[in-house]
């Protein structure tokens, strides 16, 4: 599948809406909370649009001041477009875009049961470094995990998970 990856503009608010319904169960924005989102000078919206212009994958990375770590806040790939490399293509770039704004270290919170992203993250050179209890609305413990932006994926992809 032919994608492009641009950054989010406000007009898009209603099709994350739709996206964040087809990729999660709980825990989804509301659409004030995309809006805002979408408008904030400290997050960077990176979205995967397919050829048909429908929106197939978004990350949001949150920035604070005088602070050299960028925050994963959300990430998703629509269920039909998974396994394709997508998410690992969104990931690369949203690393990429965190270094251009100055950042030297990414963290991001995964559900402790989500193994296919927890296993991205990891052949992507992220560590867990803290353990979350019940952080999720549902009551689901979190991972917390970090890379070092200059830090490289782990060479054996196939056993690091
Ligand atoms: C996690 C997610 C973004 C991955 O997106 P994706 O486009 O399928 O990812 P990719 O195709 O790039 O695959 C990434 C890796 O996961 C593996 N993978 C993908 N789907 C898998 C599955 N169902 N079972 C096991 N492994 C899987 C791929 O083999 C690939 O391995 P690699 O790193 O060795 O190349 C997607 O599953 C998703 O949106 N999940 C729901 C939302 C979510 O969990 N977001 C993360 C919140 S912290």
């Amino acid at each position: 599948m032919l994608r492009t990856l641009r950054r989010g503009l406000p007009a898009d608010c209603d099709a994350l809406y739709q996206l964040e319904e087809r990729c999660f169960d709980s825990d989804r924005f509301s659409r004030r909370q995309l809006a805002h989102l979408l408008t904030r000078a400290n997050a960077i919206n990176l979205l995967a649009v397919a050829e048909d212009q429908r929106v197939v994958g978004y990350g949001t990375l949150l920035f604070r001041r005088n602070s050299a770590t960028a925050r994963l806040y959300s990430f998703c790939v629509d269920p039909a477009a998974r396994g394709t490399g997508l998410g690992r293509e969104l990931l690369q770039a949203l690393e990429k875009a965190a270094q251009g704004r100055g950042s030297q270290r990414l963290l991001l919170e995964v559900r402790a049961d989500n193994r296919v992203a927890m296993g991205l993250y990891r052949r992507m050179g992220f560590i867990a470094h803290r353990w979350l209890d019940d952080y999720y609305a549902d009551g689901c413990a979190a991972w917390q995990m970090d890379k070092r932006l200059d830090a490289p994926e782990a060479p054996d992809a196939a056993s690091a998970d």
